[in-house]
């Protein structure tokens, strides 16, 4: 069936069959619907109904072995300038659609949490010490820790057979006791600066030396490797009232204005007298609760430098005076935090499930 209508396809005037006429119908309604398409689902479905496997186009192709022999030519360039032009309009309006996407930009969404690190802990702990002391005279210290002997033990006044000095007490890195210091060890305290300091400095004296300790432990509440800072004044005139001014002002800046500190007596090798330092507790404010020992809670040992320490160090004990004290960075730094691990290892586990938590 064939109707003899004339239609302009671009500029160029035709003879149309009844089949071309079916064809610009299906493009004009075609562009409609691309056009108005709200979406990329939307535009796909146009697209399928066009061109699937049983689509208006595809089937108009079909179609073509039907027309005519002397229409069959310009009926098959019609509808392939049709599919062109349909084909590069579902294009456009495809791109439109992501650049729209793009653009859209909603300020009110909350913006996406980067993620970034922090200083470990322990680090921080450092920090507030050493600031803490810093502010009252003392000058922060590092001394080595795989360090003689010597300065760990002997010139701390550690008899020769004192159960420190055990292998299964301290890590040894030689046993060469001939040598001029002695064997190669991990420090297991922080007080060998002590006698570092001493040699190398002329009093006055305010140190404050923050540094890892190594001992033979690891459990729960033990670590093999932790961090110790140790205090020491040595000048004239130095007394137990000095040592107690300083513990106070440490327990009052540091854990809050309400701490107090008691001492109690004590034995090191290298302090006489020596003390244990207890601060008041925080829970109870001092009255006594389950979390404390009558309303205290034990930070560590002070003591006033032992008169064979300073002799050692060059220093007069009759003109010298001084105190020292030294705690665990990790113990302290807890004690502050309130932080409650049941594992105290975990702090040095590479797992970040833990460490982003502190
Ligand atoms: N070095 C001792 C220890 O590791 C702690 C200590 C006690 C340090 C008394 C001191 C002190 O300076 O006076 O257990």
């Amino acid at each position: 069936m064939t109707s003899e209508r004339r239609f302009f396809i671009g500029t160029r005037c035709c003879k149309l069959t009844y089949m071309q006429e079916e064809i610009m119908n299906l493009k004009n309604q075609a562009m409609a619907q691309i056009m108005g398409a709200k979406d990329g689902n939307e535009l796909e479905q146009i697209r399928i109904d066009l061109f699937g496997r049983s689509g208006k186009l595809t089937e108009l192709f079909k179609n073509i072995k039907n027309v005519p022999d002397l229409e069959r030519k310009q009926v098959g360039q019609t509808i392939n300038e049709v599919k062109n032009t349909i084909e590069g309009l579902i294009a456009n309006q495809k791109n439109s659609f992501k650049e729209n996407a793009r653009e859209w930009f909603d300020p009110t969404m909350p913006a996406k949490k980067v993620k970034s690190g922090h200083l470990h802990f322990i680090t921080r702990a450092i920090d507030d010490i050493s600031a803490t002391f810093e502010k009252i005279g003392f000058v922060r210290q590092r001394y080595p820790e795989v360090e003689w002997d010597y300065f760990a033990f002997g010139a701390l006044n550690f008899p020769d057979n004192h159960p420190a000095r055990d292998d299964w007490e301290t890590f040894f890195v030689d046993t060469d006791k001939s040598k001029k210091y002695g064997p190669m060890l991990l420090t297991p305290h922080t007080s060998s600066g002590q006698i570092r300091e001493m040699l190398s400095n002329i009093p006055p004296i305010r140190m404050i030396n923050i540094a890892k300790c190594y001992r033979r432990q690891s459990d729960a509440r033990h670590l093999t490797m932790f961090h110790q800072f140790e205090g020491l004044v040595v000048d004239k005139n130095i007394s137990i009232i000095n040592l107690k001014g300083t513990l106070d002002y440490f327990a009052k800046t540091y854990f809050g204005p309400n701490r107090i500190t008691r001492i109690r007596p004590y034995h090191f090798q290298f302090t006489e007298p020596s003390f244990e330092v207890d601060i008041s507790c925080n829970v109870c404010n001092g009255r006594g609760c389950k979390l404390c020992k009558e309303g205290w809670v034990e930070i560590g040992g002070a003591g006033m430098v032992h008169p064979n320490v300073l002799e050692e160090c060059g220093l007069d004990h009759k003109i010298y005076s001084g105190f020292a004290f030294g705690w665990g960075v990790e113990k302290v730094s807890m004690m502050k935090s309130g932080l409650s691990i049941p594992d105290i290892r975990l702090l040095y586990s590479s797992d970040l499930r833990n460490l982003e938590q502190i």
